[in-house]
């Protein structure tokens, strides 16, 4: 596959491993068999603490801060083993561990101390295609949360306080998975944004669990209206920032070799990975898809991928929503505005038949700031003036398309067609601020000017999704079972 966009970038990881290498150490180091004399460090500060590629057998532990080492066990008060860190892009140290047991909880010390901080811990995936132990996985999905520090309303916090509010009176599982949908720090994804409107939001989730992230349109600097389809065309007026490349790539780790299951994808712009019995498809709906060679080759890859995948559950995420009448309308003329919303055309017209035709369930976007969910489609790729119900999606005996709730649960196998082919779209973009709704698209369920976030729980049977606002409560639901 042709991905010259990101061939500079592949150039800089590789050199950075050969330094590495070269100096006696390595990036994917494994854990020092030193035992527990060697972690007799002290807990270190960290500017941003943060947890990629958690899998069933491996972790990266990401900070910035003097520190650079890391001791971590399953027993919090008696951390055994201990991992040297890589110094990586923009003074990020990242800790590589391996050899981890399956769906286990491990405590860490950044700094190499011999227990960990109180609420310092993670728990590995289970082994590919199995469940966790407690049966569940817990996912939270946050869209266009970054608006804290921005000058926009900056209700991420209250956003993040309803969804604790709610987890806590309903079993405070902790989570297995964190997905954010991209315009994760406005308004042009500069690191300093990333630190005020991410790790400054959310620090005892993000050492928890692994955020999982999606680029939006203000990753990519220009105050959100680039249509560059390459990453070394990064610009902003943030005096603080210097990269010529987006900020977002410097501050992720995310697998390009399918670290985490999966095809591997050769670009952190665009990867998957599975939990259990779950698949999840990052695309890259800003950047990549803007080129016809670069959107061939995602196309091509998500295609390989989603017919290697046998998970249970199939969950895709990406920015730009193909349904949606919220701050940005789906109907509006894919030239509007320079074409900044071209992706939405594509991702309608050429991905959504790839998600039916390979067993894709849910679909995850934001870009509009509202929440907006779909009925159980199939086949509408047109503007909502040719949507048709009755054919579109998934009806009872009188051509009513089903809601997802109480009598009208959606079967993964569709009673319709036999097959696996129909998915539900949602935008769940009020996780930062709240914009007019600019009305109801007919392809969807629910419309809700509401600010909140997803969150979904997976089992064998049922996979069910709800959309919970800013004060705690469910605003919308659906289950989809097999
Ligand atoms: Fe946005
Ligand atoms: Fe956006």
């Amino acid at each position: 596959m042709n991905h010259p966009q990101t061939r500079y970038r592949h150039l800089a990881l590789v050199t950075l491993a050969a330094l590495f290498t070269a100096c006696g150490g390595k990036i994917e180091s494994t854990p020092a068999d030193a035992g527990a004399s060697s972690c007799t460090g002290s807990e270190a500060t960290t500017e941003r603490l943060f947890l990629q590629q958690v899998s069933s057998t491996r972790a990266i532990v990401k900070w910035r801060g003097p520190a650079d080492t890391l001791c971590f066990g399953t027993a919090q008060a008696a951390l055994g083993q201990q991992v040297v860190a890589a110094t990586t892009e923009t003074g990020h140290k990242e800790a590589v561990l391996t050899g981890l047991s399956p769906d286990t909880q491990y405590f860490y010390s950044v700094g190499g101390a011999p227990a960990a901080p109180t609420g310092q811990y993670f728990s590995t995936a289970p082994v590919t295609g199995e469940l966790p132990a407690d049966g569940n996985t817990h996912i939270w999905i946050i869209g266009d949360s970054g608006t804290v520090g921005s000058g926009l309303p900056p209700e991420a916090p209250n956003v993040r306080d309803g969804f604790l509010a709610y987890n806590a009176a309903n079993g405070n599982e902790n989570l297995d998975l964190f997905l954010m949908l991209g315009d994760n720090a406005y308004l042009e994804g500069t690191d300093k944004q990333y630190q005020e409107a991410v790790f400054d939001v959310y620090p005892d989730l993000l050492n928890k669990v692994a955020l999982w992230p999606t680029i939006g349109n203000h990753e990519m600097g220009s105050f959100g209206i680039s249509t560059s389809a390459d990453i070394n065309s990064y610009t902003t007026n943030d005096p603080d920032e210097t990269a010529t490349y987006m900020p977002y790539l410097d501050i992720f780790t995310l697998p390009t070799q399918g670290e985490a299951g999966g095809v591997a994808s050769g670009t952190e712009q665009y990867y998957s990975f599975d939990h259990g019995n779950i698949h999840i498809v990052c695309l890259d709906s800003q950047v990549a898809i803007r080129d016809d060679t670069n959107r061939e080759a995602m196309k091509s890859w998500l295609v390989q991928d989603l017919s290697a995948n046998t998970a249970d559950w199939t969950i895709v995420i990406y920015h730009h929503p193909p349904y949606t009448k919220g701050s940005h309308d789906s109907d509006d003329p894919r030239d509007d505005l320079g074409g900044i919303d071209q992706p939405i055309f594509d991702i309608r017209e050429q991905f959504i038949p790839l998600f039916e035709q390979h067993g894709v369930d849910i679909a995850y976007a934001g870009h509009s700031h509202s929440y907006e969910r779909s009925w159980y489609l199939n086949g509408h790729y047109g503007l909502s003036t040719t949507f048709d119900a009755a054919t579109m999606s998934e009806v009872d005996g009188l051509g009513q398309s089903l809601n997802g709730q109480d009598g009208q649960i959606y079967q993964q196998i569709s009673p319709g067609s036999g097959v696996d082919d129909k998915v539900v779209y949602t935008v769940a973009g009020s996780s930062g601020y709240l914009s007019h709704m600019k009305g109801v698209h007919p392809a969807n369920a629910a419309s809700l000017e509401s600010l909140g976030s997803v969150v979904v729980d997976v089992n064998a049977t049922t996979l069910t999704a709800r959309f919970i606002n800013q004060a705690g409560t469910v605003g919308d639901w659906f289950r989809i079972t097999r």
